[in-house]
């Protein structure tokens, strides 16, 4: 023992000394904080002014505010590290989601580019703009899969697909958070799970997810951008399979801490443990608080529920001081890893905002995620045209931006209009201008009999329509997705006139339009495309640029199909033909329509797939040729390359977006008919031919079952693995198309 005892003590002063040096002072930290202070780090309070009442909070330690920009953080945090007894500094957070001054593409459209490395560029010189008005900490990316155009939050996501979500959310972490040791912008995985499968598509609903499709589907985009490096993620609103997410020990202890080792900061959603008494899970803040803790929800937001409840829990022995010690060690390291102890403060001074390289990138990716579904020939638009621009949309600085902008200048985004008036002052065009509407839910016939008289005298009408951006967003949920107000009848008036008419589509979410793309000549669908949409849009329409956006999201033709999305199950009796409501003969009492899974008036079809988009040209892709038809499941090293030779049959360059795609025939668990694995962008130029190539493994191939022996139901019973049997794989210009190769994963 005598022996041993020396050694233990060689030992620990080794481990100490070999203790990083950031854990150490974090341990030092801590050692000195009251439990008050250590509450008070813990509680993130919404600013946005000076009073008193903060002030005080920040001087007793608080740990964080939202909303506060520019001298306003500089005021507190001058407070926090100057008045406060340990200068701990704060960390301002704000909902930079998709810009700050500079505003790109909804995410929902920048998914729409399928270009990770420019959504990444999108989000590094987004952090450039914000870091400059003193904010660290975005709550952003939100990689909630949707499948609900209903609900408003489809536009601050990646779409419908786990993949694509996952690729996306980890290409926005990288560009926020830089590759220093100093982190620019830290990032906010939300919402921490399942908030996108709201019931009825209804915002902070309900949601019931069984644990194997929350693996499969859900959880991913977070792993992903937690393995991107995410420093902190935030909890979703929903209650999840009855239990409030901002307490679902489940998911944020066992999944998120136990299995996926996660050690970022996790943050509570804006007054979610109030909202956890009004679902219903708790009676009063104190048991909300209690709830929250056990699951380690490190940060409360907008909330005094952890002050004071949570030191009465301590000193109750309902908590222990060690899970306060956990929590607040993750908010100093995410300090520590921004480097606010050695520069607390922002300045303010010269701000370089809307620069040269923002604005470019901007315009690229609106351009890049607007996705051509229609075109009868009509665009490119010919040399010299005389056109009328006109809609709600054409000339409309605020809503052009979309959801989440709150400090952008209305007066620096270009709009479609604005950018015409160029292109008419260059002579290339001539233009008309007449917007026969201010606001998508206006109603007002005699602007639509004005609209068709200056119809008459152009050549081509460019209508721009679409949602307000208030529409789209938190809360903002939908039961109808047309178009609002009286657009419809305007186009089709326009169209009477026999001009044709290109409409352009500017909006948050999927919208069901198919009567009003079969009434015009071509449709570009552009969601709210920010600062620059309004050059992008003209360039694209005048043919400067060929689109090559694609659909981050399937596009149902009515609101009864959904959920519709790509990677759905076969079901058990799939249609190949199925007769229609309309072919359904009056009064025949015995004629069959069979017994297939359809809706009567539309089939099983969307309107238009995932991943679909045209351009200029046509392309035309070859076989799917694959390396070997056996891929043995001890998969690594080995792999299978799957290729396919596109062609450009066109008379122009524009980019070609393949798509992976497999399909796992027999599964334990029933498989999707299609799922998702890899994409590419490539330029191709007129009349040429490229070869695409993958690669796949047998870790592409696995996906979440019961482990063998397990009774359904149990948690924790799931396995991640590839099963052997049977596959497809497809090189295909969307989810709708091609010819699948086939191989076999040997055992
Ligand atoms: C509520 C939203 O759900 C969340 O996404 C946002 O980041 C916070 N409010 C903070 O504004």
């Amino acid at each position: 023992m005598k022996k041993i005892l020396p050694i233990l003590a060689l030992l620990t002063l080794i481990a100490c000394q070999t203790k990083d040096p950031v854990e150490q002072k974090i341990d030092q930290l801590i050692s000195q904080m009251t439990l008050d202070e250590k509450v008070a780090q813990m509680t993130q309070l919404a600013g946005g002014q000076i009073t008193e009442d903060y002030e005080n909070l920040v001087r007793a330690g608080l740990g964080s505010m939202l909303n506060n920009v520019g001298n306003e953080i500089n005021h507190y945090q001058r407070i926090a590290v100057e008045e406060s007894r340990l200068g701990i500094p704060m960390v301002f957070a704000r909902d930079v989601i998709h810009g700050y001054r500079t505003i790109y593409p909804i995410p929902l459209g920048q998914a729409a580019t399928f270009d990770l490395a420019l959504v990444e560029e999108a989000a590094r010189l987004t952090a450039n703009e914000a870091i400059q008005a003193g904010i660290r900490w975005t709550f952003s990316p939100m990689v909630d899969i949707a499948r609900d155009p209903r609900w408003g939050r489809i536009a601050e996501g990646y779409g419908e697909d786990t993949y694509l979500a996952s690729q996306m959310g980890a290409a926005t972490v990288r560009g926020y958070q830089g590759q220093d040791s100093i982190i620019r912008l830290a990032a906010c995985v939300k919402h921490f799970v399942g908030y996108g499968a709201s019931e009825g598509g209804r915002d902070y609903n309900t949601t019931w997810i069984p644990e194997v499709q929350l693996r499969e589907t859900y959880l991913p985009p977070f792993k992903a951008a937690i393995d991107a490096g995410a420093l902190s993620l935030m909890c979703a609103f929903n209650d999840l399979n009855g239990v409030p997410m901002s307490a679902n020990k489940h998911l944020m202890k066992d999944i998120l801490r136990d299995e996926w080792h996660y050690t970022g900061l996790l943050v509570s959603d804006y007054a979610s443990s109030e909202n956890m008494i009004k679902h219903g899970n708790c009676a009063n803040l104190k048991e909300a608080t209690l709830l929250s803790i056990n699951a380690q929800m490190e940060m409360d937001m907008e909330n005094r529920s952890y002050i004071p409840h949570l030191k009465e829990l301590v000193n109750e022995g309902l908590v222990k001081e060690e899970l306060i010690d956990q929590c607040v060690r993750d908010i100093l390291r995410m300090k520590f890893r921004l480097g606010l102890f050695d520069n607390p403060y922002c300045s303010v001074e010269h701000p370089d905002y809307y620069n040269a390289e923002s604005l470019q990138a901007a315009q690229r990716a609106a351009e890049e995620s607007a996705v051509l579904l229609k075109n009868n020939g009509v665009l490119p638009l010919n040399a010299q045209p005389t056109v009328l621009v006109c809609g709600p949309l054409a000339h409309n600085q605020h809503d052009q931006n979309g959801t989440w902008c709150f400090d952008k200048l209305d007066s620096a985004t270009i709009t479609p209009l604005m950018a015409f008036r160029q292109w008419d002052k260059e002579g290339k065009i001539r233009l008309i201008e007449q917007l026969g509407k201010h606001w998508s839910r206006e109603v007002n016939e005699q602007n639509t009999v004005q609209l068709t008289r200056l119809a008459k005298q152009a050549d081509v009408v460019l209508y721009f329509g679409g949602e307000e951006s208030i529409l789209s967003g938190e809360a903002r949920c939908r039961a109808h997705l047309d178009l609002p107000g009286d657009q419809s009848e305007q186009i089709r008036a326009i169209k009477a006139t026999g001009k044709p008419v290109v409409l352009t589509v500017m909006a948050g979410r999927p919208l069901c339009i198919g009567a009003d793309i079969d009434c015009v000549d071509a449709t570009i669908y552009a969601f709210h495309g920010g600062t620059m949409q309004g050059p992008a849009l003209a360039n694209l329409i005048m043919g400067k640029v060929a689109p090559s956006g694609r659909l981050p999201v399937t596009f149902p033709q009515t609101v009864g199909q959904i959920p519709m999305y790509y990677n759905k199950k076969n079901s058990g009796r799939p249609t190949s033909n199925p007769v229609l409501y309309d072919d359904i003969p009056v009064g025949a009492a015995q004629f069959s329509i069979g017994a297939d899974s359809y809706w009567l008036e539309y089939g099983d079809k969307p309107l238009y797939p995932f991943g679909y988009g045209l351009t200029y040209t046509t392309f035309e892709y070859g076989p799917v040729t694959l390396s070997d038809t056996i891929l043995p499941f001890d998969s690594s090293p080995h792999c299978l390359i799957a290729s396919c030779t596109i062609t450009n049959t066109g008379n122009r360059e524009a980019v070609a977006v393949p798509q992976l795609y497999i399909r796992d025939l027999v599964g334990s668990l029933t498989r999707p008919i299609r799922e998702l694995k890899g994409f590419q962008r490539i330029t191709i130029p007129a009349g040429e031919a490229r070869t695409v190539r993958f690669e796949l493994t047998a870790d592409d191939l696995a996906y979440w079952h019961l482990a063998e022996g397990v009774t359904l139901g149990a948690d924790g019973a799931y396995t991640c693995s590839a099963e052997p049997g049977e596959f497809h794989v497809w090189i295909a210009p969307n989810a709708a198309e091609g010819t699948p190769a086939k191989f076999i994963l040997q055992d």
